[in-house]
């Protein structure tokens, strides 16, 4: 059954939220906490491996029982229900949402028409592990019987940002492989990159969901010509493998049929890493960890179908970010993890959030008339702290932040050395709060010129994610928070989260213009274009 869909801003939820937002929006929450003792113990949620502090943000109480309401009025508790039963909730695709089954133990059931698609979700797994660990040990040689050294996976979009990010942000428990990842169709990089690569002991990955996407097809079609150059065309099988949901075109492009893993249309390409378009990560990480990634995931889903809606994560979070962006009208909001490791997560977060929420048009079909998804950067702290908290700290915008952060090194004797991180998370979210009054200011400080210009107005929101350590639990919990945010936020705005139509225009001019040889003709349809088209071919050698 379909979403039930109704413009959140006509709900009785809405009009009071509008009505205490105007009562309440200049709160101060350095008086809330000082009203409330227990603020910090109201306003955070635990789980097994996850602290969640929401304290810093512009809410009350009764700012939360009230967005409370709008995902109850939105039908957010049945759309959850729709979303983890394989109900056709893509509506504009007519498919079913169902990351959360690749991440579903065994022996439980999924029914998608008579099929129990977590027998199939497992005989993959299975596929996988064998292959991972053939690779791993080295019993799977390249074509002069070396073992492989060197993966590249070659994908763009889902297909390359979620594998890219996990694997990056567990490094740590790397093996020997060397895993590169190829996306943009950037022919100088990748030269640069095959150069450094010997085709005796390299394995190409291609992922793609639809095996026509033609960024990953012109990569790897690269690749493989670099690779029948260097004389190895009988044993292509041996060092190309693919991901898809079209076998049939990952056939012709000459991969093997046994080479070829699944992909299902009921997993959207953002959110596809737990099936085997992660084969990078668990190649570059083992098996095993792979599984524990997946495993901290399915934690998160639990969490999110059990937990009451005040108690939940990914609901808060959701309603916290329209609490800001469709109140205090904020456009964009900031993800900062203190871990050099999760450097890449903003630009995964960017795929997942704003290609999922970035729609103008209800579920009805009509034009919306209020904000949906907002913009989402960020970068590492400390890094971030040097570079643009200068604007969140003193600019005039309001930026809600994620902090993410970790209890403990990876390194047991770093701890000293890893609480200057930690700290900084903490002091970071504390100034934003607490600002600084002149009369805070040394005293030589207060008459001078640059007083004004030290004072801090404080009251910035953040919100800290709390881990124990960097490992693929955590990273499986905090992606599945993410996924399953975005989900709510769709719900509460009325669109739909798992179409992605606005990035085919782009890709259709490209093709008329480059394709179709209208790059030097003065067409009527290149009005806009035909100069800048002109001079570039001028010049163009
Ligand atoms: O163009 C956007 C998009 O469709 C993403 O949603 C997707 O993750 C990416 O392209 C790659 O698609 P494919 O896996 O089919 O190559």
């Amino acid at each position: 059954m379909a979403l039930f869909s109704i413009n959140p801003t006509k709900t009785k939820a809405w009009e009071e939220l509008q009505l205490h937002f105007n009562e309440v929006h200049t709160m101060d929450v350095r008086k809330l906490f000082q009203e409330d003792v227990n603020r910090f113990e109201n306003l955070s949620i635990r789980t097994n491996h996850l602290l969640f502090d929401f304290s810093k943000n512009r809410i009350t109480n009764d700012t939360l029982s009230k967005l409370v309401a709008l995902a109850k009025e939105t039908g957010v508790e049945d759309a959850i229900q729709k979303y983890f039963s394989g109900d056709p909730i893509n509506a504009t695709e007519n498919r079913a949402v169902l990351h959360t089954a690749l991440r579903t133990p065994k022996g439980e059931q999924i029914k998608l028409g008579n099929k129990n698609i977590i027998n199939d979700v497992h005989a993959a797994r299975v596929k996988i592990k064998k292959f991972v660990r053939e690779i791993i040990s080295g019993a799977r040689t390249g074509f002069t019987n070396k073992k492989i050294t060197d993966v590249v996976n070659i994908g763009i979009g889902g297909s390359d940002l979620g594998p890219r990010f996990v694997t990056n942000a567990l490094a740590f428990y790397k093996n020997h492989l060397n895993v590169h990842f190829i996306s943009n169709i950037d022919p100088d990089y990748i030269q640069d990159l095959l150069v450094t690569l010997n085709p005796e002991t390299t394995l190409f990955v291609v992922v793609s969901k639809t095996f026509t996407t033609d960024e990953t097809i012109s990569n790897a079609s690269f690749c493989r010509t670099w690779f029948l150059q260097k004389g190895c065309i009988l044993d292509i099988e041996k060092h190309f493998v693919a991901v898809s949901h079209n076998k049939k075109e990952a056939e012709s492009f000459g991969i093997a049929s046994e080479n070829i893993f699944p992909m299902w249309d009921w997993v959207g390409g953002r959110y596809s890493l737990w099936s085997a378009v992660g084969l990078s990560i668990a190649l570059a990480i083992g098996y095993k960890n792979f599984e524990l990634l997946l495993e901290g995931a399915h934690e998160m889903d639990i969490h999110f179908k059990t937990q009451p809606l005040e108690q939940n994560i990914p609901i808060v979070t959701a309603l916290l970010s329209i609490w800001y962006n469709n109140f205090y009208e904020t456009e964009t909001e900031a993800v900062i993890p203190y871990s050099q490791y999760l450097e890449r997560l903003p630009a995964f977060l960017q795929q997942l959030s704003m290609e999922s929420n970035g729609k103008s048009v209800d579920r009805n079909g009509n034009a919306v008339t209020y904000q949906t998804g907002n913009v989402i950067w960020g970068d590492c702290g400390t890094n971030s702290q040097h570079a643009f908290f200068q604007l969140i700290h003193q600019g005039t915008k309001l930026i809600p932040i994620d902090f993410i952060g970790f209890i403990n090194p990876l390194h047991e004797s770093l701890a000293q050395q890893y609480a200057k991180l930690t700290v900084n998370m903490f002091a970071q979210a504390d100034a934003l709060l607490t600002g600084k009054t002149k009369d805070q200011l040394k005293d030589a400080d207060q008459n001078g010129l640059q007083a004004p210009h030290k004072i801090f107005e404080g009251n910035k929101p953040s919100s800290i994610f709390l881990f124990e350590k960097l490992c693929p639990k955590t990273i499986g919990i905090l992606l599945a928070m993410y996924e399953h945010k975005t989900f709510v936020q769709g719900v509460i705005w009325n669109i739909y989260s798992f179409d992605q139509f606005g990035v085919e225009l782009g890709k259709q001019r490209f093709k008329e213009i480059f394709e179709n040889n209208s790059i030097n003709t003065s067409k009527s349809s290149l009005y806009f274009t035909n100069q800048i088209l002109n001079f570039y071919l001028k010049n163009k050698k």
